[in-house]
């Protein structure tokens, strides 16, 4: 059976389009596997702390079998990320483009997780560094909404859209390949537009349960 890991990163909470076309896809999907787990995790508008240089040194540090006691508290959120990460086979991102990227609390879950021993490693090949993901048969569902116009595959402003590209490629990095965006653009157009453009997202998003 499933599990989904529903990751919302807008900081706006019941006027949030991405969160509410993400939850449409969470309700249908509730009703196809009934009784399946399902976790939210918050990173919009809970603080995910970012990257200091505590959690730098206790990340990388040498010998992570031996990591003193106050490096693996510097690293006890993360390490609770992971698990939930890891403990779910199916991964939903809501969220909104920011300037041309992900909300900074999505980024921050980003650095999070993407942890060297956990969900990827690095090794030497004749002093060329290698990366290996670690995280097996995982799919992911990107929900994302958007205020401009063009942004998605084939679009005018597809070379702007750092956002899908940061995702696909972090998650990649980590062993996360099997990953399906759908988006509503629009949103500061005429109303019009973006109800257009919504509507498509919410049947897409309806289609897609059975494949998750
Ligand atoms: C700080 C900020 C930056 C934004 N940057 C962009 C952007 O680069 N491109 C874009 O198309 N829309 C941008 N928008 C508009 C949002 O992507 C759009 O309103 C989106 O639907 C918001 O999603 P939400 O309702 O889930 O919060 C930005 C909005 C905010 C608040």
């Amino acid at each position: 059976m499933s599990e989904i890991l529903v990751v919302h990163a807008s900081p706006r909470g019941e006027r949030s389009h991405s969160r509410r076309l993400a939850e449409v896809f969470v309700t249908a999907w509730q009703a196809a596997n009934p009784g399946a787990r399902l976790t939210r995790r918050e990173v919009g508008r809970a603080l995910i702390p970012p990257v200091n240089e505590a959690f730098v040194a206790a990340a990388f540090y040498p010998e992570p079998d031996a990591r003193p006691l106050p490096m693996q508290a510097d690293l006890a959120f993360s390490d609770e990320l992971v698990r939930e990460l890891l403990s779910h086979d199916v991964l939903l991102i809501s969220t909104p483009m920011h300037n041309f990227s992900v909300p900074s609390g999505l980024k921050a879950w980003i650095d999070q997780i993407v942890r060297l021993g956990l969900t990827f490693n690095h090794t030497l090949d004749n002093g060329v560094a290698q990366y290996e993901p670690l995280v097996r048969g995982k799919k992911a569902l990107i929900v994302t909404t958007r205020g401009g116009f063009g942004f998605g595959p084939g679009g005018e402003l597809e070379a702007l859209n750092h956002a899908d590209t940061l995702l696909r490629t972090a998650l990649g990095f980590i062993g996360i390949t099997d990953v399906t965006v759908v988006d509503a653009e629009g949103e500061e157009s005429a109303e019009r537009t973006f109800q257009i453009s919504a509507a498509e997202a919410e049947q897409r998003l309806l289609a897609l349960v059975r494949e998750f």
